[in-house]
């Protein structure tokens, strides 16, 4: 939330976003920012030149191979200045990865090389079987099960390439746009003294540095912007990397943007965006529907992709990063990385599959974290639900009108004076009893913790952390860092500082008290989980409303140097906290904006302050889908809106599509009217309920399809490109897409007035079923598009055939209360009559699942000379569990553990069928029991037909979940 209703202006003039757009002008362009303009500069003299060559070169008699073949260095120089060194080095990991480092070494100052530390989840092992050979020219490495990978090192000039069976995937340097200023001293260059504001000189070409670093000091020294000065003491340390990948056509990533998931141009004659895409972590209010303007998070990991295959890399830059993207032949990406400070560490990845590059980026930084299940249900939010009583009232609502719901959220007016965990008593006079109250029918509270430490001798919380040195410094390294935020004059807990942790961990202890005597949250219980917001960290008095980039953090590194990994941080401890605060430990909740890579790790992040308009709508589901393929897939987009009112139309569809989001919160700005789901006139408020209620039978299918992004690295949600890498018609698809492997295949509706879909089935013989009206349609090998009814009341939801999708339809309060629900199967068979699903169970709120305690099934149909047979089969136990990232042991799993006896009596209650003939017989296994069973014929999964699928019910088979069954049908 941003700062504008504190001048009073009233939210309402937030619908009208052209009026009131982003303050474009809080936020630097590339022109306005020193580095960005260099690194333009020396682009745009790059393609007018008639010839460019990088002067960077590798010294042939430097490079070196470690006696155990696992990497090789160079000495690395630029013609430019040949009395600076730098150092590359290269390693190709394990899994194919290959790692890229270059430094200044025995520079005059040091480059910030912590990023990767911060981002990465361990040190990754380096490949003992890759063999290097150095020739005259360049030095190669070829590796793969097939020897079918290979990394070539130029030396002049340097260039780094990755190719497959021959074939570039990515290069770097193949536009001659490496730059890595080298550290100087201001003397060092004598240029006439020209001022800052009349720098165009013209161009001296025999001069070969001004040739490649432009003819000015430009924004070298110190930098002006929106009546801020940035002193960079360390003078000009920016890096610029191009990075082409010669046969992909198209790339994702590199979220946060309000954009669409095919990233679009920033270069070009018809480029979609002048600027290039900006990676610098910023609270933007009323942020832009469609702009490469820079949001809350950064993730620098982008993906090309081609029929062929898709590779990837991973930039690990914690500075603020401007991207540019173009197109220098039809089938080629090409990009420019420009950032301000950091040493050079990307990691190649090389696919060739969508998995295997999420697979790969999955073990660098880690996959998302197995979230508690009640995470997943619908969250409750406002900014402020202003009393204990309000909580009680909104949590009986909900339940007088049979609405499920899991978490009921407290925004900052909670706190006294924005004092964070001190509750002003005056509203919440009984904290602990009111969350008591909410926690009685199994829900939670999420109370907000921002980073930011009002300064007042009256908060302990300010206090402790000033007396013990925790607080982020100014320039000099001594004075303590003071900005303007919610709590007025506040300071910064630096978590950067090691010594930051434990004292911040052990604020959130419950009943136990501090080794050293401090504060304890008392007044909390295991039922409060946390929000993380402003943890950009936003700063309402600093340059772009964050904290100026020469303030120093421990270590003294500069805050530029660090500024996009800074809210990560934050979020990891305030995780270790709450896990940290219960024995056993369960499962935290923590929901941050600001995310950089490897924040999956500490749970899930929304797409902040949007307005209530149809086109947030829209951008919120594109943003999610590429924090999705970025690696953070626990997301989702506000409710509603944040500013606004919207109608209640507007209000249904946003539901719909939330509940198709992995995070599923509704919240609002404190000037709008209430709009909580119960408070809709008829027919919305039923319409509300049915959503709600969708959202709720299909946890299974989410749970499962968080385990299995927990466990491979594969997003939750899954676009059209990621299912069907080989279907070009999909590549630019963002506004429908597939959950998990469930089968169940989307189209959100996001424009008003709306009766129907266009949904685009792919390229595949299949047949897909309107998962309400069991209507089958018909894909071909071209792709096909089909309408889909979409009145109001209506979600384009189909299954794919060949999928088994399990729900629990019974109504409950909140997700815990379903613990013991039986379940029902979808069956929706394919063209020869078979299907499959999984499902994962464990207890959603401990780690027992780590050690073994879980049950994961294998659901499977296939018919066979006139008989279609149902099963299940203990999954655990079968050797197709894949495995990345985390650490999910088997060998401790057992089928009888004692999870899989607690849920021993849950039973399947319903098998539906779509697309089999009329059975003569069903049994429970064969020989077996004879069912009762229901049939309403239609059209057959085998034929060629479109129109309302057969369905065939099987009527509480009591089959049990834990146990391994067929259901045997005659045909
Ligand atoms: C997360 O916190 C733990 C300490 O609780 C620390 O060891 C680890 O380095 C931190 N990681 C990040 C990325 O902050």
């Amino acid at each position: 939330m941003r700062v504008l209703t504190l001048l009073g202006i009233a939210a309402s003039l937030a619908l009208v976003p052209d009026a009131l757009a982003v303050k474009e002008k809080d936020f630097k362009t590339c022109s306005q920012s020193g580095f960005c303009r260099r690194g333009r500069a020396l682009a745009a003299r790059a393609k007018e030149a008639s010839s460019w060559n990088s002067p960077y070169s590798v010294d042939a008699s430097s490079v070196a191979i470690s006696p155990d073949q696992a990497s090789v260095t160079a000495g690395v120089k630029s013609l430019l200045y040949p009395e600076v060194k730098f150092e590359l080095e290269l390693r190709v990991h394990d899994d194919g990865v290959v790692r890229v480092r270059m430094d200044e070494v025995g520079g005059l100052k040091k480059r910030y090389d912590e990023a990767s530390s911060w981002a990465l989840i361990a040190e990754p092992v380096v490949s003992k079987t890759v063999q290097w050979t150095a020739a005259k020219d360049c030095i190669r490495a070829v590796y793969g099960p097939k020897k079918e990978l290979e990394v070539v090192v130029s030396y002049e000039p340097l260039r780094v390439a990755l190719l497959r069976n021959g074939k570039a995937q990515v290069q770097l340097n193949g536009h001659g746009l490496l730059h890595m200023e080298h550290f100087r001293t201001k003397e060092e260059r004598k240029i006439e003294e020209t001022s800052q504001e009349e720098e165009q000189v013209v161009l001296d070409t025999t001069n070969p540095r001004a040739w490649f670093e432009g003819d000015s000091e430009d924004g070298w020294w110190d930098e002006k912007f929106g009546g801020h000065t940035d002193t960079k003491p360390k003078g000009p340390e920016s890096l610029s990397l191009d990075i082409s990948f010669p046969f992909h056509p198209v790339v994702y990533g590199i979220p946060q943007h309000a954009t669409t998931l095919a990233l679009p141009t920033t270069l070009g004659d018809d480029a979609t965006y002048t600027d290039p895409f900006r990676l610098h972590n910023a609270d933007v209010f009323e942020y832009l529907a469609s702009s490469p303007m820079s949001l809350y998070g950064s993730i620098p990991v982008m993906y090309a992709h081609s029929e062929e295959s898709t590779v990837g890399v991973f930039n690990a830059v914690a500075s603020e990063t401007w991207i540019d993207i173009w197109h220098a032949k039809p089938q080629s990406s090409d990009t420019h990385w420009m950032s301000e400070s950091g040493i050079l560490d990307v990691f190649l990845l090389p696919g060739p599959t969508p998995a295997d590059v999420f697979a790969q980026y999955g073990r660098l930084t880690g996959t998302a974290a197995m979230p508690a299940q009640w995470s997943l249900g619908y969250h409750q939010c406002r900014w402020n639900y202003v009393s204990s009583d309000d909580v009680r009232m909104v949590s009986r609502k909900m339940d007088e009108h049979d609405m499920p719901m899991d978490v009921i959220w407290l925004d900052i007016e909670y706190s006294e004076e924005h004092k964070y965990f001190i509750w002003d008593h005056k509203t919440f006079p009984d904290p602990v009893d009111m969350t008591k109250d909410v926690a009685a029918v199994g829900r939670k509270m999420v109370v907000i913790i921002d980073p930011h430490l009002k300064r007042t001798s009256n908060y302990p919380v300010y206090q402790e952390a000033t007396e013990r040195g925790l607080t982020v410094r100014k320039p000099n390294g001594q004075d303590e860092y003071e900005g303007w935020c919610w709590a007025g004059s506040s300071s910064w807990l630096d978590c950067f500082n090691p010594g930051s942790w434990k004292w911040y961990q052990d604020l959130y202890l419950l009943d136990r008290k501090r080794e050293d005597g401090g504060w304890t949250w008392a007044e909390s219980t295991e039922d409060v989980h946390i929000w993380n917001d402003m943890n950009e960290p936003a700063i309402f008095n600093g340059p772009e409303i964050t904290m100026p980039k020469d303030m120093v953090h421990y270590g003294g590194w500069e805050h530029r140097d660090v500024h996009n990994i800074n809210g990560m941080l934050f979020t990891n401890q305030t995780w270790q906290a709450l896990k940290a605060r219960s024995t056993p430990a369960k499962r935290p909740f923590v929901l941050t904006r600001s995310f950089y890579a490897g924040s999956q790790r500490w749970g899930a992040m929304w797409t902040g302050d949007n307005l209530g308009t149809w086109e947030h709508m829209a951008v919120g589901l594109k943003m999610v889908l590429a924090n999705s393929i970025g690696g953070m897939p626990f997301a989702g987009s506000d409710v509603g809106g944040f500013f606004g009112n919207p109608e209640p139309e507007m209000l249904v569809r946003w539901y719909q599509l939330g509940a198709f989001n992995p995070f599923f919160r509704a919240h609002a700005h404190i000037d709008t009217k209430r709009r909580e789901p119960y408070l809709l006139d008829e027919p919305y408020r039923q319409m509300l309920k049915d959503i709600l209620r969708l959202r709720y039978a299909q946890l299974p299918i989410w749970y499962t399809a968080f385990h299995q992004s927990a466990v491979t690295g594969v997003p939750i949600l899954r676009p059209h490109w990621v299912m069907f890498p080989k279907d070009v018609n999909g590549f630019a698809l963002d506004d429908q897409f597939f959950v998990g492997d469930s089968g169940l295949l989307v189209k959100p509706i996001t424009t008003p007035e709306t009766t129907e879909a266009s949904v685009y089935l792919p390229a595949e013989d299949q047949i897909y079923y309107n998962y309400f009206t069991h209507l089958a349609y018909r894909s071909s090998k071209k792709g096909k598009t089909v309408t889909v009814p979409a009145a109001l009341s209506e979600i384009p939801l189909l299954i794919r055939g060949g999928s088994i999708v399990p729900t629990r339809e019974r109504p409950r309060r909140s997700a815990p209360l379903m613990k013991h629900d039986p379940f029902t199967l979808r069956v929706a068979l394919d063209k020869a009559g078979a299907a499959a699903g999984t499902l994962y169970l464990d207890d959603g709120e401990t780690y027992a699942f780590e050690q073994g305690d879980f049950v994961y099934r294998d659901l499977a149909a296939e018919t066979k000379s006139k008989v279609l047979r149902i099963s299940s089969r203990d999954l655990a136990a079968s050797p197709r569990l894949l495995q990345v990232g985390r650490e999910v042991s088997l060998d401790v799993y057992s089928p009888g553990n004692a999870y899989a006896k607690e849920i021993a009596g849950v039973r399947v209650e319903r098998v539906v069928v779509l697309g089999a003939g009329k059975p003569k017989k069903v049994t429970l296994g064969d020989g077996g029991r004879e069912l009762v069973w229901e049939f309403v014929p239609g059209v057959a999964a085998g034929g060629k037909k479109e129109g309302t699928a057969s369905v065939l019910t099987i009527k509480d088979p009591k089959a049990l979940i834990v146990e391994d069954w067929d259901i045997v049908i005659t045909l």
